[in-house]
This record gives structure tokens, sequence and C-alpha cells, in this order.
């Protein structure tokens, strides 16, 4: 049986024991595509996006920015575009993979610890919306390419607010240990808003800070708007800067197993949008919150085909597939638990406990650690749901290996937006 809440929308498991979302039947999709595959639902998309805008329209709106990273592919963005909303990039890659996606520049914000020249250069020639500047080497650059030009470009500041969150050490971003964002608490911060606020060519017209990743408390976000709203203040008085967009990053943690823990989307508005309402001064300023995850996560379904099993009497069942982290590394990478079921006997009974190994040459390369389910045959289709962020994103050709193939759900019609990688395309750019 399948936990509905992970899953995309309209996905039920049929009489025949066949995972289907809506009418789309995975292992028929495993067939004709070949596997592994990601599956993604658009209906899935725009509706997580709809909990969000809602979630805080009851509170105060807000402008939501799809973090790109989660997801870049230009048909997933597609769907998000449409809606409307603004996107958030980590590169220059990523702005033109939001822009082909539809997303318009004057409402994208590109942020990176490290922007190299080019990205800086092109970031300014795109006259991308919002510049996030991360760094005094970004400051120093900027102010060299904006020198002479007339209308000044809009820039972030990014701050590293020194708030611990509960996750995996990886996933923490907003910590003063943090390569990310200037520290407010050692000065850095101010420093920084002050050389923007000299620089002739830049106008700081917000703060920014992302706690971190997979937060399953919605209490540090409100830590999070009452730092940000103190700190916009105080470089309002010192140097007269006009801030009025607060941007909170994302983070908030998606469910990739029906039993854990994530905060509600109401709690986390409230949480965000409190402190800005209280303040007199900034009360009618721009709130920006980047999911990324929270858009794209429980959209997609991974699909893969068992090749074996193996078993250590007393120890360990191994079920092996097709894939593994070279198009999924966060099991291995942070500790992702995911859960499974085979797309075409999920109505049987679970028989018992296996991991889920995947096919690259890594012994950490378990996609599950532990996923109870009937005893697995070779060919079988084995689902992963909850797959969608960070997933194909990260992808790699380890082990010489492509990249799947991956398809959207919608309006009833299924399509490839990206196809299957070939050998070829792995070694097209290799020389002797
Ligand atoms: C600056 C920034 N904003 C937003 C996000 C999106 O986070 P998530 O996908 O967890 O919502 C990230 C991802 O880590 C990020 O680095």
């Amino acid at each position: 049986m399948i936990e509905p809440a992970i899953w995309p929308l309209g996905t039920v498991v049929g009489r025949d024991g066949h995972v289907r979302i809506r009418t789309h039947d995975l292992a028929a999709l495993a067939d004709r595509y070949g596997t592994p595959l990601y599956v993604y639902d658009a209906e899935t998309i725009r509706s997580s996006l709809r909990e969000y805008v809602d979630a805080f329209f009851r509170h105060r709106p807000v402008r939501v920015a799809y973090s790109v990273k989660a997801c870049a592919l230009i048909g997933v963005g597609g769907v998000i575009a449409r809606e409307g909303i603004d996107a958030s990039v980590a590169s220059l890659g990523e702005l033109q993979a939001a822009r082909r996606a539809g997303f318009p520049l004057s409402r994208m914000e590109l942020h990176g610890n490290a922007k190299p020249d080019d990205e800086v250069a092109g970031a300014l020639e795109a006259r991308v919306g919002r510049f996030v500047v991360d760094g005094a080497h970004d400051i120093e650059r900027l102010a060299r390419l904006t020198h002479g030009r007339r209308r000044p470009q809009a820039v972030w500041l990014r701050v590293a607010p020194g708030i611990e969150v509960d996750t995996h050490p990886h996933l923490v971003t907003g910590t003063i240990d943090s390569k990310f964002g200037a520290p407010i608490s050692t000065g850095e911060a101010l420093a920084q808003a002050r050389e923007i606020a000299r620089t002739k060519g830049l106008t700081l017209v917000g703060i920014h800070a992302h706690l971190g990743a997979q937060v399953r408390d919605a209490r540090p976000y409100g830590e999070l708007a009452r730092a940000l709203v103190a700190f916009a203040n105080e470089v309002r008085a010192d140097t007269g800067a006009p801030i009025t967009e607060l941007g909170m990053g994302g983070g908030v943690a998606v469910r990739l197993r029906a039993s854990e823990e994530a905060p509600e989307l109401d709690d986390y508005a409230r949480a965000v949008t409190q402190p800005v309402r209280k303040d007199r001064a900034l009360r009618g300023a721009t709130i920006y919150v980047e999911p990324g995850r929270g858009l794209v996560g429980r959209a997609a379904v991974a699909l893969y085909r068992v090749v074996g099993t193996k078993r250590v009497p007393d120890v360990r069942t191994f079920v092996a597939v097709d894939g593994g982290m070279g198009d999924n590394i966060r099991p291995a990478l942070y500790g992702a638990e995911y859960s499974a079921v085979l797309a075409a006997r999920a109505g049987e009974k679970a028989a018992e406990e296996v991991a889920v190994a995947g096919r690259y040459c890594e012994s950490g390369d378990l996609l599950i650690r532990s996923v109870r389910l009937p005893t697995a045959r070779s060919g079988d289709i084995l689902a992963i749901p909850a797959a969608g962020a960070y997933s194909v994103a990260m992808s790699s050709n380890y082990n010489q290996t492509p990249r799947p193939a991956v398809v959207l759900l919608d309006e009833g019609q299924a399509r490839v937006i990206r196809e299957r990688e070939t050998l070829a395309d792995i070694w097209r750019l290799e020389r002797r």
C-alpha cells in the first residue's frame, strides 16, 4: 500500500496492484521509457505552490521564488514559471535555465558565495532583478563592472544570522561557521552594507539569509525574521539604504517518508511574517521566500528496475537496482531516508525488510537502508516517492553511467522532458 501524503496527487493502487498517478501506470511508464526514470507530475507542482501562496496569504502576502537548484529542468521550471512566480538561481547556468523555462530576468535573484567573474558580468549584462552580494569580493567586482552604468543594480546582502537549526550538518547554512553570508554578530555584515551603500552603481534594497535545508521546526524562522528586521533597521539608520525587501531563504522540510516530521506551512508562514508585520518601519516591506524542495519534492517518483537480490542470512538482504547515487546522491551525501514500493505489486503484503542497493561502485551507494517489501524478483519495478528535489539536479556520470530520462505528466499526457543520456553524450567533450 502507499502513503498518499508523500506521493503525487491522485496516486492510487489499482486492484491489479499497479501504482498509478491518476491514469498513468508507473510500471507501464518504466517499460515504455526505460529505467531509471524520473516521473514528475505537473499538477502536484502547481498544488504545492498553491499551498505556499495560500498559507502566506492568510497572514500576509509574500513573493514566492522557486529555488531552481532543486530541479533545474526546463520542463519542470516551465510548469512553475507559468504560475507567475519569481526564481532564485545559484549560477549563470541556472539563470539561463530559468530564463528558458520562462521566468522573467527582472524577477530573478542570483546568489552564490563564489561567483566567478564571468558570472558576475553575465548577471549584470542580463540585468538580473536582484544580485545577492555574498562577500566583499562581490562588492569589489560589482563596483568595477557597474562603473558608468546609468541604472544602478539592485542588490541584496546575504547575512549569516547565527541561528542553529536541527538538520544534517551539511545542510546548515545560517550559522557563523558557514561559508555563506556575512556574520551579523561580528560587524562584518554592517561593514559590507556600508560598502554597498557607498558604491555608486549599486542600490542596497534587501537583506537575505537562508538557514539551511530539511528544517523540521518553524521556530527558527521566527528568529530569522526578527534578526533580519533588526539588522535591516540598523542598516537603514546607519547608511540610509532604501531596504524594503527581506529574503528569508527556503529550507522547510518535505516528508520523504510518511512518518517524518515537517512543519505546517501555516506555522512557517506565521513565524516568517509576524515580526515583519509588527515592525513600524518594515511593515510594508516585501518578504521573499524561496522554496525548492517544497515545490518539487513530492512531485516526482523515481523508477528503477530490480536487477537481483543478495541475501546474507541474519545480516541483511540487498535488493539491487539499476540506478543509485548517480541519479540520487542524497542518501549517501546526507542520509536522506526514502521509502519504496514495487510498482506493479503494491497490493501485496510486505514479506521482508531489505536495503535497496544502487548499481554504483561504492559501499555507500544504498538508496534505502531499510524498507519493507514483498520478495522482489529481477525485473520488478521499484518506485521511490518524494524524489523530485536535488536528485536529477545533482546527478552525475559516475562509473561512466548515463543519466536517467525524465518524463512530465501534464493534462493527461506523459512527455519526455529530458532524454536518457547515452555513452556518446558522456564522451562528447573528451579528447585523447
Ligand atoms: C539560498 C537558498 N535559498 C533557497 C534554497 C531552497 O531550499 P529548499 O529546497 O530546502 O527549500 C536553498 C537551498 O539550499 C538555498 O541555498
